[in-house]
């Protein structure tokens, strides 16, 4: 049995694995076809923070393959008044087939799964948001931005950003992350990454220039200057990034023809501009709708691995 923590646990070839399952899920579901592969199982959803991306996915995905989808908010089950987390991974994954969450540290997450007999999906962590970047490759994918891709990320040394370092560090592709001085990323991770990132080849490099990062990329990519439960340094945040944001000006000094891509839910005029936003639309609400694509495939994947 195996969890979907952080891409770290996964090799290239099983990265690879679930991104194609879900693009052949999809191709059947836009011919009509349907298949129960998830028949009768039953996805426990543990959500201690807002989602509206990743819960209609998940929901959505586990229905279409056969399963069933609880949404479990802190708010109503005891693990938010207080019941202990390896008392409530034992209760869920003696019910359920596999348990998605969302949470704020990635620790919890750890000590869920060290508990529970069933398969545990990270679906966003304060350091970590694994599953989207699986549709973003899916993306990357479809839109033939996938070889030689040069990914500049620009904004909060984050959770995306931890995330992206881990893709780049496996699969190989170049990765320049610009953040604002005080807003660097986890140097623990990105050490992580650069010992990855030997056997991939990928080159990942840190720095405090947008400009910088952004000159001559085939993919731009940023996410909140304020991730949730950052709301009260929100003021101060967008002081602090001024010069951050992803507008056209930015673009064009990437390279001709280049993606921009954002998880959403976007801050218009904060980290992308409305016009980039809207130029870019196609590519990144495909994005969010490969969201249920790519977790479908991961589903399926975790189901076999069983
Ligand atoms: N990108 C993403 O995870 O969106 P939600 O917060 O809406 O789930
Ligand atoms: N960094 C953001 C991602 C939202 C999908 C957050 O954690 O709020």
């Amino acid at each position: 049995m195996r969890h979907f923590l952080t891409l770290k646990d996964f090799t290239k070839k099983e990265i690879l694995e679930i991104v194609n399952i879900g693009l052949e899920i999809k191709k059947d579901l836009k011919a009509g076809i349907y298949k129960d592969e998830l028949k009768k199982q039953t996805l426990g959803m543990i959500f201690e923070k807002s989602s509206t991306r990743t819960r209609v996915s998940f929901e959505t995905g586990m229905f279409q393959l056969g399963g069933h989808a609880l949404f479990l908010s802190n708010r109503d089950i005891h693990l938010g008044r207080g019941e202990p987390i390896k008392d409530t991974a034992r209760v869920i994954s003696s019910m359920c087939d596999m348990v998605m969450i969302r949470t704020f540290e990635h620790s919890m997450i750890e000590e869920f799964a060290s508990y529970s007999k069933v398969p545990v999906i990270n679906g966003l962590t304060d350091s970590f948001h694994p599953v989207q970047l699986l549709a973003d490759y899916m993306t990357m994918i479809e839109y033939g931005i996938s070889e030689n891709a040069v990914v500049a990320y620009i904004g909060d040394g984050n959770n995306m950003t931890n995330s992206w370092m881990m893709l780049s560090a496996k699969l190989g592709f170049d990765l320049r992350i610009a953040t604002p001085k005080g807003y660097e990323v986890d140097s623990q991770v990105l050490e992580t990454a650069l010992r990855l990132a030997k056997t991939s080849g990928a080159n990942i490099t840190v720095m405090n220039d947008p400009k910088e990062a952004v000159h001559g990329a085939t993919i731009v990519t940023t996410d909140t200057w304020a991730s949730m439960g950052q709301e009260d340094e929100k003021a101060q945040r967008i002081k602090d990034f001024q010069g951050f944001m992803v507008d056209d000006l930015m673009m064009c000094l990437a390279q001709k023809g280049a993606k921009f891509l954002h998880c959403l839910p976007a801050y218009r005029e904060q980290e992308v501009s409305e016009f980039v936003l809207e130029a870019h639309a196609n590519i990144v609400f495909d994005e969010a709708e490969n969201r249920l694509h790519a977790q479908k495939g991961l589903m399926v994947w975790l189901d076999k691995q069983k």
